[in-house]
């Protein structure tokens, strides 16, 4: 549903199981205009709140728990810009860059643990997967061993997408609950860490974070930074090993920035589905959306559009050049906050990757990878390699 751009044209409605209905939307330009405008289109949905309660969403609705949570992503206007600006105190652009030499040795140890292996490996399994979650982790301050473990079963069974309704939610409650406890022992023992930054920020004169403001911050990170990340590096993988010359390209111009850059814009993990929900009628094109009505914003099918990118936009083609700005971070007030952290790690674990092993290839065919999707991302379940 996500990626595809129909016949029906650039707005079509979708029916979900539950009386629910909603609008998908793929042409760049009006995923742009939507994404942009806060003052109609929100992100926090009343009617959705009232049909959850009213129990027409059905009861394993994949998005419950990122609907019914209290943090950036469903926050509209002034409350958002508040929230934001209360976490860019201590999310700042240094305290990412001072994380990248801790990012090439987490990922040179995990490439150190595949040294020496000529069968077959799961690079989902042995790289793309565990790399995010510690990231996030140093970034939190996690000490290593035990508890990064259970972070990571925890992210795993999120990531997973056959976990029970009852098992995610158990999860996410657990999340929840660790945190707490976790933000209740930095407090005692800070360090250089995000946590202690935003705790620091509490501290400060005037307004200031409450716990359990701080609490959803963390959650979100973790959901937001992990599977999406997980994802778009094993995309631009097969992209790579399916077009040998990309990746030779690639590694003669050192271009990995080009390679995090095509791949946000035409394999984006993020395929679907950011939701918005008008205030008011909206028209897009032919197309008036009635107030309430729930958008889901296709930023995978934006990425691919023709109409902005060319006839053939998607192919992916690290020496394109960008015709326009890709929306694989978003665009506007819920513009992603991890999104330099994203371009750093994703950068390094490919550079490293095919540094240290140029001939990696896979070890089945293209349209043989089985994919793992949610309402909001879309990745390899497993990727077979050779190293
Ligand atoms: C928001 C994509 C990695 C944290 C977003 C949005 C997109 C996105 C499209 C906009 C959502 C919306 O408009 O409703 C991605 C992709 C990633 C990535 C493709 C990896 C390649 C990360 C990382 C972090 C992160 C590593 C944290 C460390 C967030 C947060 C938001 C967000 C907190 C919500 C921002 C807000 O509502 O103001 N991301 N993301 N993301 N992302 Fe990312």
């Amino acid at each position: 549903i996500c990626r595809y751009r129909d016949e029906n044209g650039p707005v079509s409605p979708i029916e979900f199981p539950g009386k629910v209905k909603a609008w998908m939307v793929t042409s760049y330009e009006m995923v742009n205009a939507i994404l942009s405008n806060d003052d109609v289109l929100y992100s926090k949905s009343p009617a959705y709140f009232t049909a959850l309660h009213d129990g027409t969403v059905p009861a394993d609705w994949p998005l419950r728990q990122l609907i019914e949570g209290d943090h950036l992503l469903v926050k509209d206007r002034e409350e958002h810009r508040r929230l934001r600006s209360l976490i860019n105190r201590a999310f700042t652009p240094g305290r990412v860059a001072g994380l990248a030499p801790r990012i090439q040795e987490m990922t040179d140890e995990l490439l150190d643990r595949l040294a020496g292996e000529t069968g077959v490996v799961d690079l989902v399994k042995a790289f793309t997967e565990p790399l995010p979650v510690a990231v996030i982790c140093e970034l939190f301050g996690v000490p290593e061993g035990i508890e990064r473990n259970q972070i990571r079963e925890w992210s795993n069974v999120l990531l997973s997408h056959t976990a029970s309704p009852e098992e995610a939610a158990a999860t996410g409650a657990a999340i929840l609950g660790y945190l707490a406890e976790f933000v209740e022992r930095k407090r005692g023992a800070p360090g250089d860490d995000l946590t202690t930054g935003l705790i620091k920020a509490q501290e400060d004169d005037g307004d200031r974070l409450s716990d359990e403001e701080m609490l959803w911050i963390l959650w979100l990170v973790l959901i937001a930074g992990h599977e999406t990340t997980v994802h778009l590096i094993a995309n631009a993988v097969i992209a790579l090993c399916t077009d040998r010359e990309q990746l030779a390209m690639a590694q003669e111009r050192d271009a990995w920035d080009q390679v995090v850059e095509e791949a946000l814009r035409s394999r984006n993990s993020v395929v679907g589905v950011l939701f918005r929900y008008p205030n008011e009628d909206v028209r897009l094109g032919e197309t008036t959306i009635p107030a309430g009505e729930p958008i889901m914003v296709g930023i995978a099918g934006a990425g691919t559009d023709p109409a902005t990118f060319g006839a053939d936009a998607g192919r992916f083609d690290i020496s394109r050049g960008a015709r326009e700005p890709h929306l694989g971070f978003g665009r506007g007030p819920h513009f992603c906050l991890g999104a330099p952290l994203a371009r750093l790690e994703c950068r390094i674990a490919l550079a490293s990757l095919f540094g240290r092993y140029p001939d990696l290839d896979l070890a089945i065919k293209e349209d043989e990878v089985g994919y793992t999707s949610s309402f909001i991302t879309e990745g390899p379940s497993a990727l077979p390699v050779v190293l």
